[in-house]
């Protein structure tokens, strides 16, 4: 069979990434030289997928402020946020001294510390739903604990999650199930499909310890569940007994007290991670006082919950100093507001030169998509040419803005107005120049 010719436009978009790739490896040889050192020692020269990057990633040596630097000499404006979790910019001072403090008293104490008593405090008052939290180091151990947890208090094993769900490395659910996840005993549901996933409980209802959910899939896309959906998740977890899981480990941020609280929709349990420890790193869960109270070691039969650095003190030092004093209630409002005012500049821009470009998210945390309709899910979400996300992509890096190849952002605390303006009227000039490739 004749092989099938592409098409001109296709050709055109191969040619034009080719031609951003080689200015991209042509301004970045030292990068190029670390990546390629860093893979005698690391499969693909990486230790966190995410980091990785088509040719290859950046090395970066310095942050401050909303600013990165590279090997190479360029200067960024951070408009990755490293994935959330640098919510406070890289040179906070009221973080930076927090972390000194808190070693030069010693870093490795063995015993329970001042600052983790502050911090749980901080969050079960800002949390409306955690009566009681306990602290993990990472969003992954979070999930994974809560599960357990879940498990424990309903003695049932199912879990039910999302198609396009990220909770961490070992509870992934992009392509359904992956070898290495957590073996858990899983039930597949779609994302937003309020009906379907009610169907799916009422028929494993009596088996399901826990329905884990985000209140915006992160990972897929930035795609924020509706109101409705979450709230029939509630109904049907009350209903039968469920653990209700709020994953908000990124959407945390969306108010003083979580997504959850601007949404009017609580669960049961919710994990953190990312920026409430200060930029250290954390994870937590927590929730209800019964379910917590499993964990209790002066209980007659507690659950135990291990981790060496769980309460390690330069991240309780950070997260507490970073909660009551950087990231208020009012802080927390207002990166919610102007999240949502860029968003809807960078869609007005698309949509006055009438690109099939968009913009999903919740406050400050975004994505873009190649795509004119509506997205509720992650198959909504699949771009016909992923080749165009690495455009806009190497471009944006090209012209000093940072940000995943995904095209995945969130800001930080220390973005001026001048940042994103300038980011802006960089993705408005990407546009007039190859915006035929979004027709
Ligand atoms: C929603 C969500 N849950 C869990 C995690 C895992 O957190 P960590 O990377 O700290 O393990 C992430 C990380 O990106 C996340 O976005």
């Amino acid at each position: 069979m004749a092989p099938a010719v592409p098409d001109k436009s296709h050709n055109a978009l191969q040619s034009a990434v080719q031609d951003v790739q080689d200015r991209y490896i042509a301004a970045n040889p030292k990068s190029l030289a670390r990546w390629e050192g860093a893979r005698e020692s690391m499969p693909g020269g990486n230790t966190r997928t995410v980091l990785h990057v088509d040719p290859f990633p950046v090395a970066i040596v310095k942050g401050d402020g909303a600013r990165l630097h590279d090997l190479d000499g360029h200067d960024y404006r951070d408009f990755l946020g490293e994935y959330s979790a640098g919510l406070y910019g890289h040179s906070n001072p009221i973080i930076q001294a927090a972390i000194k403090e808190a070693v030069e008293g010693g870093i490795a104490l063995g015993a329970p510390n001042r600052w983790e008593a502050q911090l749980s405090e901080l969050i079960c008052a800002r949390f409306h739903s955690i009566d009681l939290v306990r602290f993990t180091n990472s969003g992954t151990e979070a999930n994974m604990m809560a599960l357990g947890a879940a498990r424990a208090f309903t003695k049932r094993e199912k879990v039910l999650v999302f198609d396009g769900g990220y909770h961490g490395g070992v509870l992934y659910f992009g392509n359904r199930n992956s070898p290495v996840n957590a073996p858990f005993d899983y039930v597949f549901a779609g994302f937003n499909d309020a009906e379907g996933t009610t169907a799916l409980i009422e028929a494993h209802a009596e088996e399901l310890a826990a329905i884990l959910v985000e209140p915006m899939q992160g990972s897929a896309g930035c795609i924020p569940a509706t109101p409705e959906f979450l709230q029939s998740l509630r109904d049907a977890a009350d209903k039968h007994g469920i653990v209700l899981i709020f994953d908000e480990v990124m959407t945390s941020r969306s108010s003083s007290g979580g997504l959850q609280q601007k949404l009017g929709i609580l669960p049961d349990l919710t994990t953190l991670g990312k920026y409430l420890g200060g930029g250290c790193s954390f994870g937590a869960f927590g929730g209800r006082q019964e379910i917590m109270a499993l964990f209790d070691p002066t209980a007659p039969q507690f659950l135990a919950h291990a981790g060496t650095f769980n309460n390690n003190v330069m991240t309780m030092a950070a997260g507490s100093a970073a909660l009551s004093q950087v990231f208020t209630a009012e802080a927390a409002d207002a990166l919610y507001d102007r999240g949502e005012a860029f968003r809807a500049r960078l869609n007005d821009i698309a949509a006055a030169k009438g690109r099939a470009i968009q913009v999903t998210g919740t406050g400050s945390i975004m994505c873009f998509h190649g795509i004119a309709g509506p997205i509720r899910d992650l198959t909504d979400a699949k771009d016909p040419l992923p080749a165009r996300g690495k455009l806009l992509h190497l471009e944006l890096m090209l012209q000093g803005h940072f940000i995943a190849q995904r095209g995945y952002i969130s800001l930080n605390l220390e973005m001026t107005e001048e940042d994103l303006n300038a980011f802006a009227d960089t993705f408005a000039a990407i546009l007039d120049q190859h915006g035929s490739f979004w027709a």
